[in-house]
């Protein structure tokens, strides 16, 4: 920013969200044991407890080793808690830290965090401290890690997480009907100069669609019961190859938590089953099963620019906002963000959210898959690190876009890129379809 005095530190707002955040993970973690934070629940997702020692490392890694040249409080911390270092599946042998070692190193970590911010200028590394940039990474990191931590909390079975402070979903009177007409006409995708983001979202680009129709809502559990019933997981017909081979392999009969009683189909959220909530959008289905529903349904899946152009495009004022509803920030009446629902909300629950074009819950409640591999935006530039984003950029990938209940506020951006193999079901991911017209 050619601004100087925006691109000052606001010393407290930064020490007050850093401490914010720290009590969310708090908060969330605080239920369970050190033997279940311990554990690792399944290979694709790490013990707990790496995850809380590798935000402490990453917290280190910037705001101490990177910003002041300082050491590392722990050598052992800095290999153990690096994700190159250590794959998945390799990190419940690692000598972790117990509960102690462990609260004590995020303590010092932070105390040091705490004088950085006390005393650093922004003049000594401009780049990475204009706006508190580098603080907005460490925060926004943690936040992103508590989605992590809820995704290994979800797994956990009988009696299952104990969700704390659990609120419950808005009602919503009636489902808003059908597809949205986006017009075609150009649009800017991607975010602005100003402000943080991360770098697989810059730079803003011009893009032209042609015309197509969006879901007004997310496919709700509703909505895929009836693929299920008519068969979906039974015959190859609506599948891609590469999404039925998955499909034969896993051995799936419908989405991951579902269980078929006596009395119809049920789904866990955490410590709650409930039977099927036709109303919520469905969760944790991966991308080939997104993409076969779409099929079924006679529709398709949007690519991620559609995506965006239907969440944040504003045709009349001819500009990008920050979010659907505008560019204030998410509060509650806007979208099912914040974690502490534990859950989806029903469609339509969130009137005062819709974008531009009238559609529902673009941001929030659950991560859309779209068609699109995660790729750079043309004019990328990596910073403030390759592995955040670059390395990860190819076919491998599928975006996924919005954000989920498990998604804070902060990390909510209308415009952040989400990323995941499409075999992946244990994230908080669902999807919407589009078509041509
Ligand atoms: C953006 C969710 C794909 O968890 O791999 C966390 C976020 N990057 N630590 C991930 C991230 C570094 C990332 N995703
Ligand atoms: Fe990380």
């Amino acid at each position: 920013m050619s601004n100087h005095a925006a691109a000052e530190l606001d010393r407290q707002a930064i020490a007050a969200r850093l401490a914010a955040v720290r009590q969310r993970t708090g908060l969330l973690v605080s239920v369970l044991d050190w033997p279940t934070l311990r554990r690792q629940q399944i290979p694709i997702l790490s013990p707990m407890v790496w995850d809380l020692g590798h935000i402490g490392h990453f917290e280190e890694e910037w705001l101490a080793r990177r910003l002041t040249g300082a050491a590392a409080l722990h050598d052992g911390f800095a290999a153990m808690f690096d994700p190159q270092q250590n794959p998945r599946p390799t990190r419940e042998a690692l000598p972790l830290p117990d509960e102690k070692q462990l609260a004590d190193y995020l303590e010092r970590v932070r105390r040091r965090s705490r004088r950085t911010l006390e005393e650093i200028e922004v003049a000594t590394a401009p780049d990475l401290l204009s706006d508190g940039l580098v603080f907005e990474l460490v925060a926004e990191h943690e936040e992103q890690h508590q989605e992590t931590l809820l995704q290994a909390m979800q797994v956990l079975h009988r009696p299952g997480y104990p969700a704390p402070d659990r609120r419950s979903p808005p009602a919503a009177p009636q489902r808003p009907d059908g597809m949205a007409l986006v017009p075609r006409g150009p649009f800017e995708m991607g975010r602005g100069p100003a402000g943080f983001a991360y770098d697989n979202e810059r730079p803003r680009h011009r893009r032209e669609l042609p015309d197509f129709e969006i879901d007004r809502t997310p496919t709700t559990h509703g909505d895929y019961l009836e693929f299920v019933e008519a068969g979906g997981y039974v015959s190859p017909e609506h599948w891609s190859e590469a999404g039925w081979r998955w499909c034969r392999q896993r051995g799936a009969v419908a989405p991951r938590n579902w269980t078929r009683r006596e009395d119809g189909w049920w789904v866990r959220f955490f410590d709650r089953e409930l039977p099927l909530p036709q109303a919520l959008p469905v969760v944790h289905v991966c991308y080939w099963e997104a993409e076969a529903y779409a099929a079924f349904a006679g529709r398709r899946l949007p690519t991620e620019a559609e995506w965006e152009k239907a969440a944040l495009w504003d045709p009349a004022a001819g500009r990008a906002r920050l979010y659907p509803w505008g560019d204030e920030p998410p509060e509650p009446r806007h979208a099912n963000l914040d974690q502490l629902l534990f859950q989806p909300a029903p469609v339509g629950a969130y009137p005062d959210g819709v974008s531009a074009y009238g559609v529902h819950q673009m941001v929030g409640d659950v991560w859309e898959w779209t068609s699109s591999d995660f790729t750079a935006y043309p004019g990328f530039v990596a910073f403030p690190y390759r592995e955040y984003s670059e390395s990860f950029f190819g076919a491998d990938y599928k975006v996924l876009r919005g954000g989920s209940w498990a998604t804070r506020p902060g990390v909510a951006r209308g415009t952040f890129r989400n990323w995941d193999y499409p075999i992946r079901r244990q994230i908080f991911a669902g999807f919407r379809c589009a078509r041509d017209v």
